[in-house]
């Protein structure tokens, strides 16, 4: 039997939520994640959220996206998120959106690498888990939308040339197909991929490696940025993010002497080499970040998650410098949209990490990607509502699926797929 609901959306970072939360609540909506609901990238973003500063920061803001993405950023992309930013900001403050506040009840902005000023509105060093957490509080509200957890996509379904639901596999393990009007890609980048990564492990690419199968257009998948700063680990597993906004408010890259070797402040990819190069100098598994600049009150009430992970590993950084590597942090390529969302297939839709609608170019400017993934989540919502669709394709009542399937071989062969892509594309 197919299941039938109007929109699948696939992941619940901000991404999947604040799509679902747009869309005209007389349609009935499934949300799939694959693991728990809140086990989403975005849940993890420390640093926060940029906003145009009024009129005034346009020509600024404008310029430092495009400076850090080395002009190979799509113009009407930049302008059309940065425009529609305070829009965002003001829906996140309704929904319940807690941003950090000076005495007089002000927005506080705080400042990361390659900004020339301080936009980057921000709840301690848990922003992502505050925007998406309240996000999910309200989807959960929402009678017509329903989150099924622990369930993955492991393909499309396509008629005539028509996206029109997808093949999922679900909590008991078995294979079920689900039709709808429209399908939108929301399942985050490729850390997963990485054995350094700031994200979860089974963020994997997926949705990648289907588009590819399915001849879907895919931009720039070898555009991937390493965050700077990790926290240096031995072993596998997710490293934990020191946030570019701990530089942004005075903190220090040093060698293995204590000495500075770079401007903190650059764009990441200029930050990340400098460090790359130093450790080869050094002959070292990490550099060094030096919080103390910051004083311990900047510290406690602007960084908890931060100072309470690190004395978690065994470093009070009020008292002492604590070791930093770079590891993959996003994906700025991904299926290509155009500026409503729309992928290369009707009826299919991608936003954020999943998605390459050139917003970023080469290189992510810090804090760019919750506001654009809301910003193409709200413009695949508007065009689900008021697009014109050509006609829903006709109900499928049969979808043939095997009685058992190598899930494993199949996601690894996914995996595969997708790591030659970026080989080939970086052989180029
Ligand atoms: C950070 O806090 O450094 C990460 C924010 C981002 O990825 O833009």
């Amino acid at each position: 039997m197919v299941q039938h609901c109007d929109v699948i959306i696939v992941g619940t970072g901000v991404a999947g939520l604040y799509c679902a939360l747009n869309l005209p609540d007389d349609l009935h909506v499934r949300i799939l994640t694959k693991q728990k609901a809140e086990e989403a990238n975005s849940f993890l973003a420390q640093g926060g959220i940029c906003v145009l500063r009024g009129e005034d920061d346009f020509a600024d803001y404008y310029e430092d996206t495009m400076r850090a993405g080395h002009y190979e950023n799509d113009p009407k992309t930049v302008e059309l998120v940065l425009r529609s930013s305070n829009q965002v900001i003001r829906d996140l403050i309704r929904y319940g959106v807690r941003f950090d506040r000076d005495a007089d009840g002000e927005l506080e902005y705080t400042r990361e690498g390659a900004h020339s000023k301080p936009r980057i509105l921000y709840h301690q060093d848990i922003t992502g888990q505050e925007i998406t957490g309240t996000l999910l509080q309200r989807v959960r509200e929402r009678p017509n939308v329903q989150i099924q957890e622990n369930t993955t996509m492991v393909d499309l379904l396509v008629q005539e040339g028509r996206c029109c639901g997808v093949v999922a596999v679900g909590e008991d393990q078995r294979l079920f197909a689900l039709q709808a009007g429209a399908v939108v890609l929301a399942c985050g980048g490729i850390g997963g991929l990485y054995q350094n990564s700031t994200s979860y492990s089974h963020i994997t690419g997926d949705a990648l490696a289907i588009a590819l199968k399915h001849q879907i257009a895919l931009k720039d998948l070898n555009y991937i940025q390493m965050h700077p700063t990790t926290l240096y680990a031995k072993g596998k597993g997710r490293k934990f993010l020191i946030s570019e906004s701990v530089r942004g408010e005075g903190a220090l890259l040093l060698d293995k002497h204590g000495q500075r070797f770079t401007d903190e402040l650059q764009p990441r990819d200029v930050v990340s080499k400098a460090i790359w190069k130093q450790m080869q100098i050094d002959g070292t598994e990490h550099v060094w970040e030096d919080l103390r600049p910051l004083g311990e009150q900047v510290i406690l009430e602007h960084f908890p998650n931060i100072f309470q992970q690190c004395l978690r590993m065994g470093y009070d950084v009020r008292r002492e410098p604590i070791p930093v590597v770079p590891a993959e942090h996003y994906l700025m390529g991904g299926i290509a949209v155009d500026l409503a969302s729309r992928t290369s297939l009707e009826g299919l839709y991608a936003c954020g990490e999943t998605s390459c609608n050139g917003i970023h170019g080469r290189n992510r400017l810090a804090s760019n990607s919750l506001l654009e993934a809301m910003v193409f989540a709200n413009r695949a919502a508007d065009d689900i509502a008021f697009g014109c669709h050509g006609g829903r394709t006709a109900p499928v009542e049969e979808v043939p699926l095997p009685e058992t399937m190598d899930l494993e071989q199949l996601f690894q062969g996914y995996a595969d797929a997708v790591r030659k892509q970026i080989e080939r594309l970086n052989q180029q």
